[in-house]
């Protein structure tokens, strides 16, 4: 079961272009995402109405998709607009769709009750759009329920042992942090790890060779169901970070967002981004290519939790003090799932 009415990235913005006809399955449900020639993006039912074809091996003609196996043609709103042979088209003859919004160059759709849609709840991560922050979204595909990725997020403890040679730099991380008091929220939670007089990660040693120890921070941000942002800082060790000087520092901010495919299958979108002015380019790709390193670390140990949970349902996972953020993010999920059904059940 998944939480529905509640926006989830669909696509980036830019995988949408060259008249793409984007066929992505989205919480079980075939889905297929084209940007019509009038620019807007359309997110329709990836099933011909007619005998069930994939619209997503159609053809795009403006706005309009034709299906290739009978030929019918079906507009951004899903209906059947013509039946090649066929004068008259029934007006009920259509495919369902879906409400998405591209911006800020993602697209967010709605995949529950379409008469509860408010964008106003579109979750933000102004970075992507300030000219002064750089990096390049990309895309993962996980053989993992997507909770495990949130969960993973949730821990950001895990960097001192998946990452000690990439993302996190020492054991000591757990052992030596602080921590700020968890802010849950009705709609997720906020946590601000402290590492100070830390060595440098080797990913920021690889774009700052003459730093020397720095005073760490990560303030993790997630919203249901599984959205993850993250600041991470690195300030020269002992000059006031915590009083709010950050001269010297490294700050990133990282935004990512998983959409469940299937029950065992997962749609992750990431971004990782800098605000350097110089050798912007250069530092983003490096940023990119060791933050991807560092996610195939992650995929390796979540894929395979997901084959060993698989494998004996009646395997009892036992928590510690660490879990308290994934805890509260599972518990709202599971709510808000909960009250979804029960509406659900009123309405029928
Ligand atoms: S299945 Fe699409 S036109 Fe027949
Ligand atoms: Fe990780």
């Amino acid at each position: 079961m998944f939480m529905k009415n509640c926006w989830y990235v669909a696509a980036w913005s830019h995988e949408l272009i060259d008249d793409v006809l984007l066929g992505r399955t989205l919480l079980n449900q075939k889905v297929l995402l084209y940007r019509g020639s009038d620019g807007k993006v359309n997110a329709i039912d990836d099933r011909c109405c007619h005998r069930g074809a994939l619209l997503s091996k159609g053809r795009l003609e403006g706005n309009c998709v034709r299906c290739m196996y009978h030929g019918l043609l079906f507009d951004g709103n899903g209906t059947c607009v013509e039946i090649p042979g066929q004068e008259t088209v029934p007006p009920d003859l259509k495919v369902k769709t879906y409400k998405v919004v591209d911006t800020g160059r993602l697209v967010w759709i709605w995949m529950g009750d379409q008469t509860l849609v408010d964008e106003s709840k579109i979750p933000e991560f102004p970075y992507l759009n300030d000219p002064e922050w750089h990096g390049f979204p990309d895309y993962l595909h996980y053989q993992a329920n997507y909770q495990l990725i949130a969960d993973n997020l949730a821990d950001i403890n895990h960097i001192a042992y998946v990452h000690t040679n990439t993302l996190g730099g020492s054991e000591r991380y757990v052992m030596e942090q602080t921590a700020s008091p968890l802010e849950r929220f009705e709609d997720g939670f906020r946590l601000t790890k402290w590492h100070m007089n830390s060595d440098l990660p080797p990913f920021v040693r690889k774009i700052d060779k003459k730093m020397g120890k720095v005073d760490r921070w990560n303030t993790a941000e997630m919203k249901v169901p599984a959205l993850f942002f993250l600041e991470s800082g690195f300030s020269p060790a002992g000059t006031g970070i915590q009083e709010g000087n950050k001269e010297g520092s490294h700050e990133f901010h990282n935004f990512q967002a998983m959409t469940p495919e299937t029950e065992e299958t997962t749609h992750f979108f990431w971004v990782y981004m800098h605000n350097k002015k110089q050798d912007v380019e250069l530092l983003s790709h490096s940023l990119h290519d060791s933050i991807l390193e560092g996610f195939h670390e992650d995929k390796d140990v979540i894929e395979t939790q997901q084959k060993v949970l698989r494998d004996d349902p009646t395997f009892r996972l036992r928590a510690i003090a660490a879990d308290a953020p994934l805890s509260h993010l599972r518990w709202l999920v599971s709510q808000r799932i909960k009250e979804e059904s029960e509406r659900a059940a009123a309405q029928s």
